[in-house]
């Protein structure tokens, strides 16, 4: 994994927007995997700066929690306001409106998901681009520490009952993530210092340090407050 570490959190924003412009401008990279909180917000605000390399991309959720598009929790509600009713690209947000339990709304986005991600080697679906936040607690997307999801080895998007939060999320699962072509965290903030460390420093094993560990290309975007525990 490659580390960048920005003075603060607005130039790590600025930093992750203009990579992940870079990155959709290429041939052949249509596809963004989203996540919720508040470092992935100020990086979506700002690619509305960079209309023409947005256009005709598809944006996917990474994880999502089980309200409505315009519930104040949304992560595409999030995501729509920050940057998707601002450009030509295309959000697929869970399908939460249309009805159904947390494992059947998983399940339908799972299928989504099949067909709009192209085929990797494998035949299975492959994300492009994949932006995630982390959890003080190590978690990313909604895989919390001792979730059942954690466990899921078959499916590419499930359900998981989050037991702290006493609350139902949907989540890309560790098999789906690791097969992204890229992987970007973002992470700020002096509340994240000890769990950089930790990940980074001493490899121990949380949700994320497992995603981390299985990037093809993965690079972790820092601002000095959340590296301020590294050891380098
Ligand atoms: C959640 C949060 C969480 C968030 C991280 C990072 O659903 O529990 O949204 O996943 O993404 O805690 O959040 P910040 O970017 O706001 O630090």
């Amino acid at each position: 994994m490659q580390i960048r570490i920005f003075p603060d959190a607005p130039n790590l924003a600025e930093a992750a927007a203009a990579d992940i412009a870079g990155w959709l401008s290429l041939p052949g990279n249509r596809t963004i995997g989203l996540a919720g909180g508040s470092t992935p917000r100020a990086t979506y605000q700002l690619l509305r700066e960079s209309p023409g390399a947005l256009a005709d991309i598809d944006a996917w959720m990474t994880d999502e929690r089980f309200v409505p598009i315009d519930h104040p929790d949304s992560n595409a509600g999030m995501a729509a306001a920050a940057l998707f009713d601002h450009v030509d690209a295309i959000l697929h947000p869970c399908p939460i409106e249309e009805g159904g339990e947390p494992d059947e709304v998983a399940e339908r986005y799972e299928e989504m998901l099949a067909t709009l991600l192209p085929q990797g080697a494998d035949g299975r679906p492959q994300p492009g681009l994949v932006v995630l936040g982390l959890g003080p607690d190590g978690h990313t997307a909604s895989l919390f520490p001792g979730s059942p999801a954690l466990e899921v080895a078959d499916r590419d998007f499930v359900a998981n009952w989050v037991e702290e939060k006493g609350e139902w999320r949907l989540t890309a699962t560790f098999g789906l993530l690791a097969r992204a072509r890229r992987i970007m965290f973002l992470v700020s903030g002096e509340s994240k210092a000890d769990i950089v460390a930790d990940i980074v420093d001493r490899d121990a094993a949380h949700p994320a340090s497992r995603v981390a560990n299985a990037a093809r290309d993965g690079v972790w975007l820092l601002d000095q407050a959340a590296a301020s525990k590294l050891s380098f």
